[in-house]
């Protein structure tokens, strides 16, 4: 299965830091935010990862990442010309995974667990996709899952009134149906195409499955205290397993 990391959009919610910098480059720790989600990846044997970034930074990406050898990888890149939604430049790998199954994750998401495991149950799914969920205190921040036993019953964008406080994480596994869904969307509220409609066309064919998250997980580039909370914690864990 092939990864994908989608590293776009304008980082508005860490201006002044991003005028410059993209968001996912900015510092966690002691090294660039965007090294998480490529560990992640790499930790589940997905090396053969797309790299979607923006215009004016993808140059960036290129320098610091290059062939994505130094990570035991293989990179492609893309270019996102308009900021026009995670959907939108997740439609822009399907020559690269051929039609097929992918595993998507957000160059801002950091997170702790390794998805090895879920990985593997979701290759053994038929069909459909997977989503990862995680108990926050301020869902209305988030894709938010209302859940009933196995099944995943709705997935709102930022709701006003939360259902759940069960965060949709940015790391999903799409089957190959995901190319077709991703051209039946239309501009959401905010003139982006969404990742929680892709998402909402699993729930709907009933095929979504989901995993709670047990470690600790941060949207670096969710606010000024996420992206501080992700490095001191970066730190913490660095400490404990200097090799990781
Ligand atoms: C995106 C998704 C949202 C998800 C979040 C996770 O939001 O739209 O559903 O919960 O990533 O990081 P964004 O941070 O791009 O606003």
């Amino acid at each position: 299965m092939k990864g994908i990391i989608l590293a776009g959009g304008t980082g508005t919610r860490l201006r002044p830091l991003t005028l410059v910098t993209n968001k996912h480059l900015l510092p966690v720790y002691d090294r660039p935010m965007i090294y998480y989600p490529i560990q992640t990846l790499t930790q589940a044997g997905i090396t053969d990862i797309m790299i979607v970034s923006g215009k004016g930074h993808a140059g960036g990406f290129l320098e610091l990442l290059q062939s994505g050898a130094q990570f035991g990888a293989k990179f492609s890149y893309g270019v996102q010309d308009q900021a026009g939604g995670i959907a939108q430049a997740l439609a822009l790998c399907e020559d690269f995974a051929d039609r097929g199954p992918v595993a998507v994750i957000l160059g801002d998401n950091i997170l702790y667990d390794d998805i090895s495991p879920a990985i593997k149950d979701f290759r053994s799914q038929k069909r459909g996709a997977k989503i990862f969920l995680k108990e926050v205190d301020n869902p209305r921040s988030f894709g938010v899952a209302e859940v009933s036993g196995e099944k995943i019953v709705s997935i709102e964008e930022k709701p006003a009134q939360p259902k759940s406080n069960l965060a949709v994480i940015g790391l999903y596994c799409f089957d190959g149906q995901v190319w077709d869904a991703v051209k039946q969307l239309k501009p959401s509220a905010r003139g982006e195409l969404e990742i929680t409609d892709v998402n909402n066309f699993y729930v709907k064919q009933g095929t979504m499955t989901y995993e709670v998250l047990k470690g600790w997980w941060g949207d670096g580039g969710e606010s000024f205290a996420s992206l501080l909370q992700a490095g001191v914690l970066a730190a913490n864990r660095a400490a404990e397993k200097p090799d990781a």
